[in-house]
């Protein structure tokens, strides 16, 4: 069901103008996308959310729009070159690539691990084992040593009496046991095809690079950033001596970043190019935890504030072993995405590793001058970092819902009036009754000055309404025969269908009311 809601989510977007593959026409360049009508007004307006609460709605913070080519040196400094690695494994059958850290959640919901484990349910022998191996398994890992050479593995399998789907131990230990070869000797299978997997993890940097200068020999090195933070250590000093600030305040920045991802996917869950909303936020060492906290606080409710379901939202700290190199804690607000619970947003204590290394680096003072108490020391930093199509995606299938009209499937988005790309849209009943159709096309004209505003005379009203729906567009204005004599119109309402007469005199007032208050 929640895989299903992934494809129609993704069939949605390119029907309607969303979200298209990148390059298309010449068969798409994988994980890339482009945001097309709807979709570019969705993310600014999800971007202007996200600016308003964070700039415009507080005291603390500055805006900022730092370049994506920095000095190479900053990554240095940063930790990025030596740090930045993703290890991964891959298969030398199916020649796909997994995480480390994630494999046994990749096996976990493999098709074939889902398959046997459904087969295996209970306490039951291994003759259900070497049925599985014949059929399903042959089928969705072709390559699982349990597939090619049952007997032999099943005789490995011979002192297990456990029941399958119980303590991590012990699944895998089973999987790893599945996975022998006459050796005996445990193995670690492909999520994909079974195969074993080397024991040894590869590393890449993930950092893109490209080349400064306009000839190859003698241009220079850099990299596309894969944060937009940096840009916001680097111009500390600069704002310290042009705004004056006084601790705690903020730098926030909407920028493209890019990441040589190992396993992009789930649409635009993880890409190699995509758009991050960042804050760094300056406190007091002492006043860290509890700033950190706050922010936690502040993002979710952020969401919730922008529709998400709060079933659908949930906060998930950091064990100590999966903390970026800088952090010394951070908390995940993840989202039960279709695919699963997958992180949003993390907010993260990143001490005062960024501004010492860049001092260091830099041979600049990058300390924060305390007027009181005539002391200099760094700050800490507080970093609230989301994911630009990440939170798209995550409202994209919020918003999500089919509802059963008479004999009818609607399909609608039910978009938080902040986010949704079209406000209002304007259609006549009768697309060939001119007086119609010019009186339509006038009352957009007004509204367009006011909302973002459609007019749209392609179809019968049923066909039109459901358009409208499917993109999440919340008033429609109706314009009928009857317009014409008492100078009405019919205003639909997105999620309930009710629809009302309202004066046209009234209407800029009446939507208005709706959409600005
Ligand atoms: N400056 C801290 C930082 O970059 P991160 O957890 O690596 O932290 C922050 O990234 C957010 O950026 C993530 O929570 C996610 O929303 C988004 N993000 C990271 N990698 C991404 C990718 N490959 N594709 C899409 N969004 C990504």
């Amino acid at each position: 069901m929640a895989e299903n809601l992934m494809e129609k989510i993704v069939s949605l977007c390119k029907r309607r103008g969303f979200i298209f593959q990148s390059s298309d026409i010449y068969g798409g360049l994988s994980n890339t996308w482009d945001y097309g009508p709807y979709g570019v007004e969705l993310k600014n307006n999800l971007k202007r959310a996200w600016w308003n609460s964070v700039v415009y709605q507080r005291d603390d913070i500055f805006g900022m729009d730092a370049a994506i080519l920095m000095h190479p040196k900053v990554w240095e400094a940063s930790g990025h070159l030596k740090n930045f690695n993703d290890p991964f494994v891959k298969c030398p059958a199916c020649l796909q690539f997994f995480k480390f850290d994630k494999i046994w959640d990749e096996i976990w919901i493999s098709p074939w691990l889902t398959s046997l484990r459904e087969t295996m349910t209970g306490d039951k022998d291994s003759s259900y084992l070497l049925r599985w191996a014949k059929g399903e398994g042959k089928k969705l890992s072709p390559n699982l040593n349990l597939v090619k050479e049952p007997e032999v593995t099943v005789s490995w399998l011979a002192d297990l009496h456990h029941k399958f789907g119980g303590v991590d131990l012990d699944f895998k230990n089973f999987v790893g046991r599945i996975s022998c070869s006459r050796d005996g000797v445990a193995r670690i299978p492909c999520p994909n095809c079974g195969n074993q997997l080397p024991e040894q993890s590869m590393s890449a940097n993930l950092m893109l690079e490209t080349l400064f200068g306009p000839v190859k020999e003698t241009a220079q090195k850099v990299y596309l950033r894969p944060e937009t933070a940096q840009g916001m250590f680097v111009n500390f000093l600069n704002i310290l001596d042009s705004k004056h600030p006084k601790l705690p305040f903020g730098l926030a920045q909407i920028g493209k970043a890019f990441r040589n991802e190992i396993t992009p996917g789930n649409f635009t869950f993880r890409t190699r190019e995509f758009e991050q909303m960042e804050i760094e936020y300056f406190v007091r060492p002492e006043d860290a935890e509890k700033k950190l906290a706050e922010w936690i606080d502040y993002r979710f409710q952020w969401y919730l504030a922008l529709g998400l379901k709060k079933d659908n939202l949930r906060l998930r700290p950091h064990g100590k072993d999966e903390l970026a190199h800088y952090a010394l804690a951070c908390t995940d607000i993840e989202y039960n995405f279709p695919f699963g619970w997958s992180e949003l947003e993390g907010i993260a204590n990143r001490t005062d590793f960024d501004l010492r290394q860049h001092a260091k680096a830099s041979g600049k003072d990058l300390q924060y001058f305390d007027d009181a108490a005539k002391t200099r020391f760094y700050p800490y930093i507080i970093e609230p970092s989301g994911g630009v199509d990440r939170g798209l995606l995550a409202f994209l299938a919020d918003a999500y819902h089919e509802e059963k009209v008479r004999e009818d499937m609607r399909v609608v988005l039910k978009l938080n009036k902040d986010l949704a790309p079209v406000k209002v849209a304007v259609l006549p009943l009768l697309r060939n009754r001119p007086e119609i159709v010019s009186l339509a096309k006038k009352i957009a004209a007004d509204l367009k000055r006011s909302f973002v505003t459609v007019y749209d005379d392609t179809g019968a009203i049923g066909k039109l309404y459901r358009r409208q729906d499917e993109v999440g567009t919340l008033y429609c204005v109706t314009i009928d025969v009857q317009s014409l004599e008492d100078k009405q119109v019919t205003v639909r309402e997105r999620d309930t269908m009710q629809q009302e007469r309202i004066g046209i005199d009234r209407l800029k007032e009446y939507l208005d009311n709706k959409l600005n208050s």
